[in-house]
């Protein structure tokens, strides 16, 4: 059996010893979100320490645990803190909780994130609905392809789902939070970009950047998962404006964000079930 795959079923069978839940949709909350995880009726929480063999997060005030529960009638599983490629942790470690939370049952990923407004026209505090991505980091898919999960070389036309798409705009809508769509791209980190890679990124067709979420896309899309990714405009990237950017504004504007930012989540989520 390929060994990536083993991991993963030897973590499965420790969550399964723990939590017999099988979630429906996945949700990875991103910068300002952590605590929504609190707001849903909880049926289990599981530390990630509690699973051997499972990456643990570095940075201080990233919660790392699953919880479990529900939003409306559809079971969710949440990443409560994600572990990060500049944290230094192989890219396999990186994907392995979106694998995991396939094979716990969820066949959907809503993926969130804080990343820097590209786009000329987007603000500090904008919701952006990710249409597509560019991975600048190394390919997830680096290695023995994990033939039980997915194909050797997989299409990325539609990694992002049109349908859920569809869902968490008319949620906005409803909602009235005005949403932006755009390109992600994701860069290594953890230092922000120069003002020369953020005009790269622009010509290169990028409308925002971040350090998160596109490899974990590119997993989930390879286990047939079905995605969808809303990033919060936490700043203007480097260049934009003349002031240097700081993790306290990111982290500022993204708390500032997030009423919103749950309603939006809520919505769609409801809008997910049975979908
Ligand atoms: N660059 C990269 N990642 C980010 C940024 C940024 O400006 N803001 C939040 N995450």
């Amino acid at each position: 059996m390929n060994k990536q795959y083993e991991r993963l079923q030897k973590c499965l069978s420790q969550v399964k010893e723990k939590v017999s839940f099988e979630p429906e949709v996945a949700l990875v909350l991103g910068s300002g979100l952590g605590d929504y995880a609190d707001t849903i009726k909880v049926e289990a929480t599981l530390d990630y320490s509690e699973i051997d063999g499972f990456p643990v997060s570095t940075i201080i005030g990233h919660k790392g645990r699953f919880v479990f529960g529900y939003v409306g009638a559809v079971k969710v599983v949440i990443m409560q803190g994600r572990v990060h490629f500049y944290e230094g942790y192989p890219m396999e470690d990186v994907v392995l909780p979106i694998r995991l939370m396939k094979l716990m049952g969820a066949e959907k990923l809503f993926l969130t994130n804080a990343a820097g407004g590209v786009h000329f026209d987007f603000n500090a505090g904008d919701f952006m609905l990710i249409s597509d991505q560019i991975c600048m980091v190394r390919s997830p898919l680096i290695g023995a392809n994990i033939d039980e999960l997915g194909t050797r070389f997989p299409d990325m036309s539609n990694i992002y789902d049109r349908e859920l798409r569809e869902i968490v705009r008319n949620a906005a809508k409803k909602a009235d939070i005005p949403l932006r769509e755009g390109v992600y791209m994701q860069l290594t980190g953890p230092n922000f970009e120069s003002p020369a890679e953020i005009r790269m990124a622009r010509v290169l067709g990028a409308d925002a950047v971040g350090m998160s979420t596109a490899c974990e896309a590119i997993v989930a899309n390879h286990a047939g998962m079905r995605v969808v990714g809303v990033s919060c405009i936490s700043n203007l990237a480097c260049g934009i404006t003349d002031s240097p950017l700081t993790h306290d504004e990111v982290q500022e504007t993204a708390d500032k964000a997030a009423p919103r930012f749950k309603r939006l989540l809520t919505d769609s989520i409801l809008g997910f079930g049975g979908n």
